[in-house]
């Protein structure tokens, strides 16, 4: 066992991590902590853009920006942060391009821009060129470009190392504990500030765009930690995932022109959204895609598809603009785009719940707002809230370098007046080790992948895009039997080096925590609004549910559920934020 003491430790090292950390960076000692080497991270799967209100291609303003993000979030965004992250993208941008990031350009040299879903010009009038991209590889070039900026400051990284506990001395967060992969040992990290920007949790779901990473492990460690996670009902359907197999195909090439098709060839889209059509937000648009094909009109044997027609456009657009996405479909799905349209299906893709911060990402530990001090969080793994009910794209990596630099300014600040490193508790590494010890040590059991598939398929059947009281009901009971069965698995590798059976125990078992508030808080929420769509309360209802979910977890599988109001900054400034049916 070690101790490593620096004055910040990050923990996780996608676009929130490092953008966090170059900010940090020969300022103040940062270390970054990773399961994965870092440009593993689940970033690098971002494909169609980062928007900001540049206005290269068209006009556009910050406040157009604001409107769509606040409408998109189905009104349940915090206005505050929403304000902040859309004024602050244009300079955030121009950051990145100075920093390295090799976007796509226009003929005249300018950072080339494309349509979105929910992205409009003039408070919704049609859609508008907003998101900056690099080809469909805009999160790989993010993240490989601020690596090599963290590298170029002498970031010290850790890769492969497992955060499986934080440290609390005298209320204040102070270090973590961590599985050191490669060797089996357990070590502990020392730190006046610790930041978790640990991603998303879409792997409770069987159809999924996250990595095999994505399994909310920082988001466990917080309920374990006594500490609650907010809005976790909220998890985002993206509706083109590669038939069966949930891989993004991005919104992008709805951007380039793309159209979505029912079994008749129509464009389904015109009829429910006849302004902005297939550049509609993703609830919106997997809810008629899941209709369509209710109504009978999917394709294929099960007709349990639809389909993404590109073949209008020319090969160059493809070649240039979709390369990843184009090869994705010849790979995977055997179907060349530019020849033939490509089968889609929703798939599990965001978490708009998570870790509660402020602006400045310091976290809350309870409904009333209370810091909690030496604490932060950004990225998908906390809910700041920009995103409210239901994110647009493109918003994600946006929200990642912007509150990812305010969470790095914050500790900065913080480290620079604090004197001396508060000390871990004295059996914080061993309490880990105990717990993997015993783990390691049971005999017989149930295969962890059966357990995870369970979980996987009963979550996709009942907490999907469409959710009722008896589905919601069903997966309630069934994740208590989950629960029960993830803590018998066995783990059938003993060994110490590269133990990722070990791992894959210790992950179903956070998949299952905080499946638990994702089940519970959307049991709980008798409405439908933006990703959180309940058959039985099929309209949004903003005299009771206009709120917050705020959700805490003991050890026995038991929640709390407690509420905070939502933000409205804008709206009581300007009528034309106040909260309306979302038309589009
Ligand atoms: O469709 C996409 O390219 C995904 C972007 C996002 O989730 O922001």
């Amino acid at each position: 066992m070690s101790l490593f003491k620096h004055d910040v430790v990050i923990v996780g090292a996608g676009l929130a991590g490092l953008r966090a950390a170059v900010e940090l960076a020969g300022r103040c000692d940062v270390a970054v902590v990773s399961k994965l080497h870092p440009l593993r991270s689940h970033t690098g799967a971002a494909q169609g853009g980062i928007c900001a209100a540049l206005g290269n291609e068209e006009e556009d303003f910050t406040l157009w920006h604001a409107y769509d993000t606040v409408k998109g979030s189905d009104y349940l965004g915090d206005q505050d942060a929403i304000e902040i992250m859309c004024n602050d993208a244009p300079r955030a941008i121009i950051e990145m391009e100075h920093y390295g990031v090799p976007f796509s350009r226009t003929p005249e040299g300018k950072i080339a821009q494309r349509p979105f879903g929910g992205h409009t010009k003039n408070f919704g009038e049609a859609p508008v060129r907003r998101a900056c991209y690099a080809a469909d590889r805009t999160g790989h070039v993010c993240m490989h470009t601020l690596y090599e900026q963290c590298i170029k400051y002498n970031v010290r990284f850790y890769d492969e190392y497992q955060v499986l506990d934080l440290c609390e001395t005298e209320g204040v967060i102070c270090g973590a504990v961590a599985y050191e992969i490669r060797t089996g040992e357990v070590h502990a990290f020392n730190a006046k500030a610790i930041m978790f920007a640990t991603g998303g949790y879409g792997r409770a779901w069987k159809t999924t765009s996250n990595a095999h990473a994505n399994t909310g492990d920082g988001l466990s460690i917080v309920l374990r930690k006594g500490m609650p996670l907010e809005d976790m009902e909220f998890v985002q359907f993206h509706p083109t995932g590669l038939y069966r197999l949930g891989i993004l195909v991005t919104e992008g090439a709805r951007g380039e022109g793309g159209v979505l098709r029912n079994a008749n060839g129509e464009r389904f889209m015109e009829r429910y959204a006849p302004t902005v059509k297939d550049l509609a937000p993703r609830d919106i648009i997997s809810r008629y895609m899941y209709q369509e094909i209710a109504e009978g009109r999917g394709l294929g044997p099960k007709k349990d598809y639809v389909e993404l027609d590109l073949t209008h456009l020319s090969l160059k657009q493809i070649e240039t603009k979709l390369p990843e996405i184009s090869t994705f479909a010849k790979i995977y799905l055997g179907v060349d785009p530019s020849k033939n349209p490509i089968p889609v299906q929703p798939t599990c893709h965001y978490a708009m719940g998570g870790i509660p911060t402020d602006i400045n990402g310091r976290v809350f530990s309870d409904e009333k707002n209370t810091i909690k001090t030496g604490f932060w969080s950004a990225g998908e793994a906390a809910c700041v809230s920009v995103h409210g009910a239901n994110r647009l794209g493109t918003n994600s990596l946006l929200d990642l370098i912007v509150f990812g630099r305010r969470a790095g300014k914050d500790m900065l600040d913080f480290v620079q007046q604090t004197k001396g490193w508060l000390p871990v508790p004295s059996d914080a590494v061993s309490k880990v080790e105990a717990r993997i010890n015993d783990t390691l040590s049971r005999t017989n059991g149930e295969f962890i992948g059966v357990v995870r598939s369970d979980l996987q398929e009963m979550m996709m059947e009942n907490v999907s895009v469409f959710r009722s009281g008896e589905t919601l009901s069903k997966a309630s009971k069934e994740i208590k039997r989950l629960k029960e069965r993830s803590s018998k698995v066995i783990v059938q590798d003993k060994g110490k080096e590269y133990n990722t059976d070990l791992l894959d125990a210790l992950e179903l078992e956070y998949l299952i925590d905080f499946s638990i508030t994702v089940i519970e808080t959307a049991l709980a929420r008798e409405e439908t609004r933006g990703a959180h769509a309940r058959d039985d309360f099929p309209k949004r209802n903003d005299e009771q549910w206009m709120k917050h979910s705020m959700c805490w977890l003991d050890d026995s599988g038991d929640i709390e559920l407690k509420f905070k109001s939502v933000n409205m900054k804008l709206a009581e400034e300007d009528d034309r934020f106040k909260p309306k049916e979302r038309k589009y």
